[in-house]
């Protein structure tokens, strides 16, 4: 948590101050009581009346939304939700994968509600685009446990975002999420006892098929799934695991599309076998459903996470429950004017190529509790009407339209 106490803050507007006043004179409390940390109620407000930056500190730590700091002769320092840019109440936040496709929706929408983000960076294209994003950069590699302890000690939360979508593309599902339980344990490691937040990034893939899966479901890890998006299983027991040593650890399951206007994940693999075959595909009767989010709304549920997050949370990012594939099919292939076809199960792989597990599991996930654990709400266009919008058809050169650092999702 960084606080600038000593510098001067801007007059509040009138509205700020009619808001501050409104909400002050309701929730008025006994600030020793408060910040002594008697019981868990969840705040809605917190008043300082007098006291220092890590007062402040620890109040925010329990604080489920707005706090509010008044220092000396009734100067307000801030409410975090009302005063951003003002309060400059934020933490220091590590995050891994800041420069791939939620990394990079994720660092303006952390700078933007006054955290300071230092992003991992393993290569000079990737932290220039940190750097162009007003993030920090530690160099450093997934694989290196030493760096990623380093700079998740010299932080005040982390938000685990990075994975190696390449070897898991190959093939070496199992080898990416080995490297990515590690990482998940060597930054869970850094924090221990500190009651710091540690984020990290997980899939829908993980829940029983053919039912709506919730957060309450936890599945044990089959060994039989080692090679399967269900083996990323193993790396949420690691992060949560840490929940019970002092870390505010949590995991966020992402729907199995993430998408959004310079998507190259998923859905836009989907959207090109179909210009390149010809016939917008799908496989079965269709009726497989994938649970949708658009990466906007993911990056603002990670950092509510990160924010506020009870200690062992499982979250979903969903925001569509389960749209048939059949009909995500059908948007295709208008939108291209091609033909929408089945394909037969035993050329699913060869049409499909690694989609096609993805594309036969019926995935449908709910995030109900999500939503009134930590008050998200989607604001984002759904799937269908996302990719009704048309910028999955058009055509873009290779590097220049794709976001900086982004080389495609992965669950
Ligand atoms: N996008 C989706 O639809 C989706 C769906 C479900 C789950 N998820 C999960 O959500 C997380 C983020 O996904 P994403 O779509 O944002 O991923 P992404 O666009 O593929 O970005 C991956 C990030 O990881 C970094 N990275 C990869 N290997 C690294 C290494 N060896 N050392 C350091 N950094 C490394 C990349 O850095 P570079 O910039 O250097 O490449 C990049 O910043 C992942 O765990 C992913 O599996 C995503």
């Amino acid at each position: 948590m960084t606080y600038h106490g000593d510098e001067a803050f801007p007059a509040l507007s009138d509205e700020q101050r009619a808001r501050l006043q409104a909400c002050g004179s309701a929730q008025e409390v006994e600030s020793g009581a408060l910040l002594s940390g008697a019981g868990e109620a969840a705040y809605d407000l917190i008043l300082v009346d007098s006291g220092e930056a890590g007062v402040v500190r620890a109040a925010t730590a329990r604080a489920a939304g707005a706090v509010v700091a008044r220092f000396g002769t009734g100067q307000f320092v801030g409410e975090l939700s009302l005063l951003t840019g003002q309060a400059r109440l934020g933490m220091r936040v590590f995050v891994t994968g800041a420069s791939g496709w939620i990394g990079s929706a994720l660092v303006p929408e952390l700078i933007g509600a006054g955290h300071e983000v230092t992003g991992l960076a393993r290569s000079d294209a990737s932290a220039a685009a940190l750097t162009g994003a007003g993030a920090r950069v530690h160099r450093g590699d997934l694989d290196d446990p030493g760096g990623l302890r380093g700079a998740a000690g010299a932080s005040d939360g982390v938000i685990h975002l990075a994975f190696h979508a390449g070897m898991a593309r190959s093939g070496d599902f199992q080898g990416a999420v080995g490297a990515d339980r590690r990482a998940a344990g060597a930054l869970g490691e850094a924090l221990t006892g500190s009651d710091r937040p540690l984020v990290i990034a997980s899939a829908t893939a993980v829940l029983a098929p053919g039912r709506v899966g919730t957060e309450q479901d936890a599945p044990g890890l089959d060994p039989a799934d080692a090679g399967s998006p269900r083996a990323r299983l193993a790396t949420e027991e690691a992060a949560l695991s840490f929940a019970s040593l002092g870390v505010r650890s949590s995991v966020v399951r992402l729907a199995t599309t993430v998408h959004g206007d310079g998507d190259h994940g998923f859905l836009a693999a989907l959207a090109g076998i179909a210009r390149d075959k010809g016939v917008s595909g799908f496989t079965g009767d269709g009726s497989s459903r994938w649970p949708a989010v658009h990466r906007l709304d993911a990056a603002h549920l990670f950092r509510l996470a990160l924010e506020k997050a009870p200690a062992g949370s499982r979250l979903h990012a969903v925001a569509d429950e389960g749209v048939p594939i059949r009909a995500i099919a059908e948007v295709i292939g208008r939108h291209l004017d091609v033909p929408v076809v089945s394909v037969p199960a035993g050329q699913a792989s060869g049409h499909f190529g690694f989609l096609a597990g993805f594309l036969a599991a019926d995935n449908p996930a709910s995030s109900t509790l999500t939503r009134a654990l930590l008050g998200w709400q989607p604001a984002h266009p759904g799937l269908i009407e996302d990719l009704d919008k048309g910028h999955y058809f058009h055509s873009r050169p290779a590097q220049s339209a794709e976001p900086e650092g982004h080389r495609g999702g992965t669950s």
